[in-house]
Protein backbone atom coordinates (compact mmCIF):
# COMPACT_ATOMS: atom_id res chain seq x y z
CA UNK A 1 0.00 0.00 0.00
CA UNK A 2 1.08 3.46 -0.35
CA UNK A 3 0.03 6.44 0.54
CA UNK A 4 1.15 10.36 -0.14
CA UNK A 5 1.12 13.46 0.78
CA UNK A 6 2.52 16.87 -0.41
CA UNK A 7 3.66 20.08 1.27
CA UNK A 8 4.98 24.03 0.03
CA UNK A 9 6.76 25.54 2.78
CA UNK A 10 8.29 29.15 2.99
CA UNK A 11 11.64 30.09 4.20
CA UNK A 12 11.83 32.79 6.72
CA UNK A 13 13.90 35.41 7.87
CA UNK A 14 14.60 36.08 11.51
CA UNK A 15 13.91 39.49 12.61
CA UNK A 16 14.78 38.27 16.23
CA UNK A 17 17.30 36.02 16.02
CA UNK A 18 17.57 32.46 17.24
CA UNK A 19 21.24 31.29 18.14
CA UNK A 20 21.52 28.71 20.58
CA UNK A 21 19.73 26.21 22.24
CA UNK A 22 18.66 24.93 25.76
CA UNK A 23 18.32 21.07 25.12
CA UNK A 24 20.18 20.30 21.54
CA UNK A 25 18.26 16.98 21.74
CA UNK A 26 15.07 18.46 21.34
CA UNK A 27 16.12 22.00 19.56
CA UNK A 28 14.76 24.11 22.68
CA UNK A 29 15.96 27.65 22.01
CA UNK A 30 17.73 30.01 24.58
CA UNK A 31 15.14 32.97 23.69
CA UNK A 32 12.03 33.96 21.91
CA UNK A 33 12.35 34.73 17.88
CA UNK A 34 10.34 36.35 15.18
CA UNK A 35 10.70 36.13 11.90
CA UNK A 36 8.96 37.37 8.28
CA UNK A 37 7.92 34.67 6.15
CA UNK A 38 8.86 35.00 2.23
CA UNK A 39 6.92 34.38 -0.45
CA UNK A 40 9.75 34.13 -3.17
CA UNK A 41 11.65 30.87 -1.46
CA UNK A 42 9.82 27.78 -0.81
CA UNK A 43 10.64 24.20 -0.58
CA UNK A 44 8.04 21.74 -2.34
CA UNK A 45 8.58 18.31 -0.89
CA UNK A 46 6.35 14.86 -1.65
CA UNK A 47 6.60 11.87 0.87
CA UNK A 48 5.13 8.95 -0.55
CA UNK A 49 5.03 5.48 2.36
CA UNK A 50 5.48 2.37 0.98
CA UNK A 51 5.15 -1.29 1.78
CA UNK A 52 7.73 -2.36 -0.71
CA UNK A 53 10.19 0.03 0.69
CA UNK A 54 13.19 -1.61 2.62
CA UNK A 55 14.56 1.67 3.85
CA UNK A 56 13.57 5.40 3.14
CA UNK A 57 14.88 7.26 -0.08
CA UNK A 58 16.06 10.79 0.06
CA UNK A 59 16.35 13.05 -3.11
CA UNK A 60 16.94 17.01 -2.91
CA UNK A 61 16.32 18.57 -6.59
CA UNK A 62 16.18 15.18 -8.36
CA UNK A 63 19.51 14.25 -6.91
CA UNK A 64 19.37 10.75 -4.75
CA UNK A 65 20.97 11.58 -1.68
CA UNK A 66 23.51 9.69 0.29
CA UNK A 67 23.32 8.06 3.98
CA UNK A 68 23.95 11.41 6.06
CA UNK A 69 21.37 13.24 4.83
CA UNK A 70 18.95 10.21 4.19
CA UNK A 71 19.86 9.26 7.98
CA UNK A 72 18.59 12.50 8.85
CA UNK A 73 15.19 12.66 7.18
CA UNK A 74 14.92 8.91 8.63
CA UNK A 75 14.90 10.20 12.56
CA UNK A 76 12.64 13.18 11.40
CA UNK A 77 10.25 10.57 9.97
CA UNK A 78 10.36 8.69 13.18
CA UNK A 79 9.01 11.40 14.83
CA UNK A 80 5.25 11.19 13.06
CA UNK A 81 5.90 6.95 13.02
CA UNK A 82 6.49 6.16 16.71
CA UNK A 83 3.39 8.82 17.47
CA UNK A 84 1.41 7.38 14.77
CA UNK A 85 2.80 3.48 15.21
CA UNK A 86 3.75 2.37 12.01
CA UNK A 87 7.43 1.32 10.45
CA UNK A 88 6.42 1.61 6.85
CA UNK A 89 9.30 3.54 5.10
CA UNK A 90 9.23 6.14 3.08
CA UNK A 91 10.65 7.77 -0.50
CA UNK A 92 10.78 11.65 0.34
CA UNK A 93 11.31 13.95 -3.10
CA UNK A 94 12.20 17.71 -1.83
CA UNK A 95 12.81 20.32 -4.71
CA UNK A 96 14.03 23.66 -3.22
CA UNK A 97 13.19 27.16 -4.63
CA UNK A 98 15.96 28.17 -2.32
CA UNK A 99 19.96 28.62 -2.89
CA UNK A 100 20.83 25.59 -0.37
CA UNK A 101 22.93 26.51 2.63
CA UNK A 102 23.62 29.66 1.31
CA UNK A 103 21.90 31.37 5.04
CA UNK A 104 18.80 31.80 3.19
CA UNK A 105 17.50 29.37 5.48
CA UNK A 106 16.74 26.57 3.03
CA UNK A 107 16.43 24.03 6.12
CA UNK A 108 13.49 26.35 7.56
CA UNK A 109 11.18 25.73 4.30
CA UNK A 110 12.44 22.48 4.03
CA UNK A 111 11.35 20.69 7.24
CA UNK A 112 8.67 22.56 7.42
CA UNK A 113 7.21 20.95 4.24
CA UNK A 114 8.48 17.41 4.93
CA UNK A 115 6.96 18.30 8.28
CA UNK A 116 3.72 18.43 6.65
CA UNK A 117 4.07 16.62 4.04
CA UNK A 118 4.54 13.55 6.10
CA UNK A 119 1.36 14.81 8.50
CA UNK A 120 -0.58 14.18 4.98
CA UNK A 121 0.85 11.19 4.32
CA UNK A 122 0.18 9.22 7.20
CA UNK A 123 -3.13 10.54 8.08
CA UNK A 124 -2.24 12.15 11.76
CA UNK A 125 -3.93 15.40 10.99
CA UNK A 126 -1.91 17.41 13.63
CA UNK A 127 -2.64 21.24 14.14
CA UNK A 128 -0.30 23.70 12.82
CA UNK A 129 0.67 24.75 16.89
CA UNK A 130 1.71 20.57 17.10
CA UNK A 131 3.10 20.42 13.62
CA UNK A 132 5.69 23.48 14.20
CA UNK A 133 6.87 21.75 17.14
CA UNK A 134 7.91 18.87 14.69
CA UNK A 135 9.17 20.74 12.07
CA UNK A 136 11.49 22.21 15.12
CA UNK A 137 13.23 18.78 15.52
CA UNK A 138 14.74 19.11 12.10
CA UNK A 139 15.65 22.27 12.10
CA UNK A 140 15.09 24.98 15.10
CA UNK A 141 14.11 28.08 12.38
CA UNK A 142 11.24 25.53 10.25
CA UNK A 143 9.36 26.16 13.54
CA UNK A 144 8.57 29.40 12.24
CA UNK A 145 7.98 28.12 8.48
CA UNK A 146 4.42 26.71 9.07
CA UNK A 147 2.75 29.80 9.37
CA UNK A 148 2.93 33.53 6.95
CA UNK A 149 3.65 37.03 7.79
CA UNK A 150 5.62 37.76 11.16
CA UNK A 151 5.85 34.75 13.57
CA UNK A 152 7.13 34.01 17.03
CA UNK A 153 8.69 31.22 18.20
CA UNK A 154 8.08 31.00 21.52
CA UNK A 155 10.70 29.67 23.92
CA UNK A 156 8.09 27.09 26.03
CA UNK A 157 8.77 26.13 29.19
CA UNK A 158 12.34 24.06 30.84
CA UNK A 159 12.12 21.12 28.57
CA UNK A 160 8.78 20.65 27.76
CA UNK A 161 8.78 20.25 23.90
CA UNK A 162 5.31 20.81 23.49
CA UNK A 163 5.60 24.50 24.69
CA UNK A 164 8.05 25.58 22.29
CA UNK A 165 6.23 26.28 19.13
CA UNK A 166 5.33 28.91 16.27
CA UNK A 167 2.73 31.61 17.10
CA UNK A 168 1.29 33.60 14.26
CA UNK A 169 1.53 37.22 15.05
CA UNK A 170 0.60 39.06 12.11
CA UNK A 171 -0.02 38.98 8.29
CA UNK A 172 2.50 41.51 7.38
CA UNK A 173 -0.10 43.05 4.63
CA UNK A 174 0.88 46.72 5.37
CA UNK A 175 3.65 47.60 2.80
CA UNK A 176 6.38 45.01 4.10
CA UNK A 177 8.95 43.67 1.87
CA UNK A 178 12.35 42.28 1.68
CA UNK A 179 15.40 42.08 -1.00
CA UNK A 180 17.32 39.81 -0.45
CA UNK A 181 21.42 40.85 -1.79
CA UNK A 182 23.28 37.26 -2.44
CA UNK A 183 26.65 37.97 -1.70
CA UNK A 184 27.79 34.34 -2.42
CA UNK A 185 25.39 31.40 -2.57
CA UNK A 186 28.06 28.38 -1.82
CA UNK A 187 27.72 26.17 0.72
CA UNK A 188 28.54 27.53 4.06
CA UNK A 189 31.88 26.06 5.73
CA UNK A 190 30.22 26.46 9.42
CA UNK A 191 26.71 25.21 10.22
CA UNK A 192 24.80 26.92 12.32
CA UNK A 193 24.48 24.06 14.77
CA UNK A 194 28.59 24.18 15.55
CA UNK A 195 28.46 27.67 15.10
CA UNK A 196 25.84 28.16 17.91
CA UNK A 197 27.10 26.10 20.17
CA UNK A 198 31.11 27.06 20.03
CA UNK A 199 29.22 30.77 20.42
CA UNK A 200 27.57 29.60 24.19
CA UNK A 201 30.63 27.85 25.27
CA UNK A 202 32.50 30.49 24.72
CA UNK A 203 31.57 33.98 23.85
CA UNK A 204 31.37 36.22 26.99
CA UNK A 205 28.99 38.32 25.27
CA UNK A 206 26.27 35.52 25.04
CA UNK A 207 24.33 35.99 28.48
CA UNK A 208 23.56 39.69 27.60
CA UNK A 209 22.83 38.64 24.02
CA UNK A 210 19.76 36.48 25.24
CA UNK A 211 19.08 39.14 27.95
CA UNK A 212 18.39 41.74 24.97
CA UNK A 213 16.72 39.34 22.76
CA UNK A 214 13.69 38.98 25.17
CA UNK A 215 13.30 42.72 25.68
CA UNK A 216 13.78 43.73 21.74
CA UNK A 217 11.09 40.88 20.92
CA UNK A 218 8.59 42.81 23.52
CA UNK A 219 9.40 45.80 21.43
CA UNK A 220 9.39 44.53 18.47
CA UNK A 221 5.72 43.29 18.56
CA UNK A 222 4.21 46.66 19.78
CA UNK A 223 5.87 48.00 16.81
CA UNK A 224 4.32 45.54 15.10
CA UNK A 225 1.12 46.08 16.53
CA UNK A 226 1.42 49.98 15.92
CA UNK A 227 2.07 49.49 12.15
CA UNK A 228 5.42 50.90 12.99
CA UNK A 229 8.16 50.52 10.17
CA UNK A 230 10.92 52.94 11.32
CA UNK A 231 10.66 50.95 14.89
CA UNK A 232 10.35 47.48 13.51
CA UNK A 233 13.35 47.86 11.27
CA UNK A 234 15.64 49.40 13.71
CA UNK A 235 15.21 46.94 16.22
CA UNK A 236 15.87 43.95 13.34
CA UNK A 237 19.16 45.64 12.70
CA UNK A 238 20.28 45.57 16.01
CA UNK A 239 19.17 42.78 17.17
CA UNK A 240 20.92 41.05 13.83
CA UNK A 241 23.92 43.05 14.71
CA UNK A 242 24.40 41.84 18.50
CA UNK A 243 23.85 37.75 17.32
CA UNK A 244 26.83 38.32 14.76
CA UNK A 245 28.82 40.24 17.72
CA UNK A 246 28.38 37.21 20.28
CA UNK A 247 30.06 35.09 16.96
CA UNK A 248 32.90 37.44 17.55
CA UNK A 249 33.39 36.99 20.93
CA UNK A 250 33.27 33.17 20.52
CA UNK A 251 36.66 31.06 20.90
CA UNK A 252 37.92 30.63 17.93
CA UNK A 253 35.96 33.49 16.45
CA UNK A 254 33.28 33.24 14.20
CA UNK A 255 33.02 35.36 11.61
CA UNK A 256 29.81 34.62 8.29
CA UNK A 257 30.77 37.97 6.56
CA UNK A 258 32.45 38.68 3.19
CA UNK A 259 33.96 41.27 1.72
CA UNK A 260 30.33 42.25 -0.11
CA UNK A 261 28.66 41.82 2.99
CA UNK A 262 29.98 44.74 3.98
CA UNK A 263 30.01 46.91 1.32
CA UNK A 264 26.12 45.74 0.72
CA UNK A 265 25.55 47.00 4.50
CA UNK A 266 27.31 50.35 3.48
CA UNK A 267 24.98 50.40 1.01
CA UNK A 268 21.82 50.03 2.69
CA UNK A 269 22.86 52.74 4.88
CA UNK A 270 23.32 54.94 1.81
CA UNK A 271 20.39 54.39 0.59
CA UNK A 272 18.41 54.73 4.12
CA UNK A 273 20.40 58.58 4.44
CA UNK A 274 18.63 59.43 1.27
CA UNK A 275 15.34 59.52 3.39
CA UNK A 276 14.37 55.72 1.99
CA UNK A 277 13.81 53.45 5.65
CA UNK A 278 15.59 50.07 5.10
CA UNK A 279 17.33 47.60 7.37
CA UNK A 280 19.95 44.66 7.02
CA UNK A 281 19.68 41.40 8.91
CA UNK A 282 22.33 38.72 8.24
CA UNK A 283 21.92 34.85 9.04
CA UNK A 284 24.47 32.11 9.64
CA UNK A 285 26.08 32.86 6.20
CA UNK A 286 27.35 36.27 3.88
CA UNK A 287 23.96 37.19 2.57
CA UNK A 288 22.73 40.27 3.48
CA UNK A 289 18.35 40.73 3.85
CA UNK A 290 16.98 44.28 3.72
CA UNK A 291 14.33 44.64 5.53
CA UNK A 292 11.84 47.18 3.63
CA UNK A 293 8.15 48.80 2.68
CA UNK A 294 7.23 47.07 -0.15
CA UNK A 295 6.34 50.23 -1.83
CA UNK A 296 9.98 51.54 -1.78
CA UNK A 297 11.40 47.79 -3.35
CA UNK A 298 11.51 48.87 -6.97
CA UNK A 299 13.40 52.39 -6.19
CA UNK A 300 16.05 49.89 -3.34
CA UNK A 301 16.68 47.69 -6.00
CA UNK A 302 17.67 50.24 -8.88
CA UNK A 303 19.71 51.85 -5.77
CA UNK A 304 21.16 48.26 -5.76
CA UNK A 305 21.73 47.84 -9.23
CA UNK A 306 24.77 50.63 -8.76
CA UNK A 307 26.95 47.73 -6.66
CA UNK A 308 25.38 44.62 -7.28
CA UNK A 309 24.22 42.45 -10.62
CA UNK A 310 20.71 41.73 -11.22
CA UNK A 311 21.10 38.03 -10.12
CA UNK A 312 22.25 39.03 -6.94
CA UNK A 313 19.17 40.89 -6.10
CA UNK A 314 15.86 39.13 -5.10
CA UNK A 315 13.34 41.34 -3.87
CA UNK A 316 10.76 38.72 -2.30
CA UNK A 317 6.96 39.97 -1.03
CA UNK A 318 5.43 38.65 2.22
CA UNK A 319 4.60 34.69 2.14
CA UNK A 320 2.45 32.49 3.29
CA UNK A 321 1.92 29.13 5.80
CA UNK A 322 2.42 26.11 4.58
CA UNK A 323 0.10 24.73 2.05
CA UNK A 324 -0.86 21.19 1.08
CA UNK A 325 -0.52 20.56 -2.88
CA UNK A 326 -2.19 18.30 -5.85
CA UNK A 327 -0.06 16.38 -8.12
CA UNK A 328 -0.01 18.78 -10.64
CA UNK A 329 1.40 21.55 -8.66
O1 LIG B 1 17.71 26.40 12.70
P1 LIG B 1 18.86 26.76 11.88
O2 LIG B 1 19.94 25.75 11.90
O3 LIG B 1 18.40 27.12 10.46
O4 LIG B 1 19.52 28.11 12.49
C1 LIG B 1 19.03 29.37 12.26
C2 LIG B 1 19.91 30.41 12.76
C3 LIG B 1 19.71 31.80 12.19
O5 LIG B 1 19.26 31.77 10.86
C4 LIG B 1 21.05 32.53 12.21
C5 LIG B 1 18.74 32.64 13.03
C6 LIG B 1 17.28 32.32 12.92
O6 LIG B 1 16.58 32.57 13.90
O7 LIG B 1 16.81 31.87 11.85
Amino acid sequence: MKSTGRCRAHTNIALIKYWGKRNEELFLPMNSSLSLTLDAFYTDTEVVLDDDLDSDEFYLDNTKQGDKETQKITEFLNLFRNLANIETKACVKSYNHVPTAAGLASSASAFSALAGAMNQAVGLNLDLKTLSTFARQGSGSATRSVYGGFVEWSMGEDDKSSTSHAVPVDDAKWDIGMVVIAVNTGRKKLSSRVGMKQTIETSPFYSSWVETATSDLTKMKEAIKGHDFITLGEITESNGMKMHATMLGAFPPISYWEPDSVKAIQKVKEIRETGIPCYVTMDAGPNVKVLCQQSDMKKIEELLLEDFNREQIIPSTVGEGIKLLNASE
